[in-house]
């Protein structure tokens, strides 16, 4: 967990491999990311990740546009680029120009069939899905490599959290990055909102521990970034 944090994003263009031209890059990939990302690979999940670049809020397709007509530019970029992203794994499963508007709640309407979770942060937007089972929910979040202020640390962790995490490391980053990826697929489960004194989570063994008794599998990378996979499974 006490890795450096801040590590500097290596742009390559994925389909030459070669350095990027910045931002005209048409399809970005952190290559140290990609292969960090492969280590929470479960069979039958997808994970990909693109980073945000100017004309990704251009992919935003239209009932995706619907009622967002008021978002800031920065906003319509992150969720254009995580649709990106989301949609060329949905291809992988045969499912090409899916269009994912968001419901009420905020997370995104898969198609039948399909359970998936989207992230990103200021630089990143990372998605995650697979075939549905009937019973499993996922939910990813991605952070910046930085510690947690004290103050947000206090605010999101139960005493007995407080007690094993050191908040002048990455555990406390990760550890909200957690509390923020079992919201999401608790909530695209149940409907029902999770507090965050309502989880307990433990980096070390990958669990978190429910208030009303349930629990879900967590799986953390923190560099180059923190990456988070909740999964649910009945
Ligand atoms: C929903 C929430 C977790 C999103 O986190 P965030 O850091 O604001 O944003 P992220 O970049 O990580 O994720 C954004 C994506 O999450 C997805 N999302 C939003 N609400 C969601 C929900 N209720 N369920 C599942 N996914 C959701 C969307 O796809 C969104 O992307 P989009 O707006 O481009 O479509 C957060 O805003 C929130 O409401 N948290 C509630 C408090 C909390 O975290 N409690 C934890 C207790 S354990």
């Amino acid at each position: 967990m006490n890795q450096p944090s801040g590590a500097p994003l290596q742009v390559v263009d994925r389909k030459t491999g070669s350095p990027a031209p910045g931002a005209e890059s048409e399809a970005a990939t952190d290559p140290l990311l990609a292969q960090a990302l492969q280590t929470l690979r479960v069979p039958d999940l997808l994970l990909g990740h693109r980073i945000i670049m100017p004309g990704d809020e251009d992919a935003l397709l239209p009932t995706e546009r619907a009622g967002r007509e008021q978002a800031t530019l920065k906003v319509r970029r992150q969720s254009g680029a995580v649709r990106r992203v989301a949609r060329e794994l949905l291809e992988q499963l045969d499912l090409p120009g899916v269009e994912l508007p968001r419901l009420p709640n905020g997370a995104p309407k898969w198609p039948a069939g399909i359970v998936g979770s989207l992230a990103h942060d200021k630089q990143v937007a990372v998605a995650a899905v697979m075939p549905s089972t009937g019973s499993s929910y996922i939910g990813i979040d991605v952070e910046p490599a930085e510690p947690l202020p004290p103050k947000v640390m206090e605010a999101i962790s139960t005493p007995g959290e407080q007690r094993k995490y050191d908040p002048e490391t990455l555990q406390g980053r990760a550890l909200f990055c957690a509390k923020e990826a079992v919201y999401k697929a608790f909530n695209s489960k149940t409907g029902q909102r999770l507090g965050f004194q309502d989880v307990d989570i433990d980096l070390a063994s990958g669990e978190a521990v429910l208030k009303d008794g349930g629990s879900m599998s967590v799986a953390v990378i923190t560099s180059p970034r923190i990456v988070v996979l909740a999964r649910y499974t009945e």
